[in-house]
């Protein structure tokens, strides 16, 4: 059900999921328009991270948040990034590599339920990924087991579709036979609000939620039409009928077209969620009081 964030049994996207970001994980992260990158810069910072932490990176992609946690948590500190796409395995690897980070490791395996020991990690992070699991808040639960006690679990997910963009995207979904259109699975995991009950529910202390629009600047509707393609609409428009996918493009560039900014480029803003919650300390109930506090907010209480 989407909008809902104690919704999702019958929602069960994890195959087509990870065969999407399969295909398109040479492509993914790499149109050159910016994504990834800023809402993992700001997710890192929020998670509090310190030097020595043992970190998952939950559904790492192409490694936007294993690497940028990888330098904050040195020296001592390792993260193993998770995904079940063995493509995004490799770019992760490669960028770990070619950075000469020594304290990254890649692992296939279902972040639904990471192959991994109660109490193993300091901190789980996973961005943009929590909306595309079958049953958000037991894997929430999951990741609350394998944390130590005062451990971090911290993620982001979209809250608000550009309006602007939205005619856009419904010319593409239309074209995309018998699947969700590409804003019902962005807002499929609800409200800051929604997910702070969620995270209270599932045992969670010390939660705080911000909300942040991030402007992604396109040099115009081939790079869009390029950058969609790998990345979460994909999960919408492999459904298109090869032989309707020019007819598709030609319907959102006809609308882009009287959507361009005076320099000829496209701005898509997208508003982004983050979640920072932790594990009860060893000894406390665990049944702290949630808070939705608006605004970004360093992880308190390690
Ligand atoms: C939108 S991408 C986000 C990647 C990365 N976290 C980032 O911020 O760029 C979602 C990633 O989650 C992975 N994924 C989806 N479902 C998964 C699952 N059940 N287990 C492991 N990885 C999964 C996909 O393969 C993909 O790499």
């Amino acid at each position: 059900m989407p909008g809902s964030a104690n919704a999702s049994t019958a929602f069960s996207p994890t195959f087509a999921a990870v065969a999407t970001f399969e295909e398109a994980a040479p492509r993914y992260d790499s149109s050159g328009a910016q994504l990834a990158g800023p809402i993992a810069d700001r997710l890192v910072s929020l998670a509090g991270l310190r030097p020595g932490d043992q970190v998952l990176d939950a559904g790492c992609g192409a490694g936007a948040v294993t690497i940028r946690s990888a330098r904050v948590v040195s020296p001592g500190g390792q993260v193993i990034g998770v995904d079940l796409a063995e493509g995004m395995l490799r770019r992760t690897a490669a960028e770990a590599a070619g950075r000469g980070l020594a304290n990254v490791t890649v692992r296939r395996g279902n972040v639904s339920r990471p192959p991994f020991a109660p109490g193993s990690f300091d901190a789980v992070l996973a961005s943009l990924v929590l909306y595309l699991l079958p049953d958000p808040g037991a894997t929430l639960r999951r990741w609350r087991e394998i944390l130590r006690p005062g451990g971090t679990v911290a993620f982001s997910w979209g809250i608000r579709p550009d309006p602007r963009w939205s005619p856009v995207f419904g010319a593409v979904d239309s074209y995309a036979k018998g699947a969700d259109g590409f804003e019902a699975y962005a807002g499929r995991l609800g409200s800051p609000e929604e997910m702070t009950a969620m995270l209270d529910a599932h045992g969670y202390t010390g939660i705080r939620t911000s909300t942040h629009t991030v402007p992604v600047r396109y040099t115009g509707p081939r790079q869009w039409w390029q950058a969609s393609w790998a990345e979460a609409p994909g999960l919408a428009w492999q459904h298109i009928p090869d032989a309707d996918r020019d007819a598709a493009r030609r319907a959102a560039f006809a609308l882009l077209e009287r959507m361009r900014e005076p320099d000829g480029s496209l701005v898509r803003r997208v508003e982004m969620a983050y979640a920072v919650a932790h594990r009860p300390p060893e000894g406390s109930t665990g049944e702290g009081r949630a808070a939705a506090i608006p605004g970004p907010h360093k992880a308190a209480g390690r």
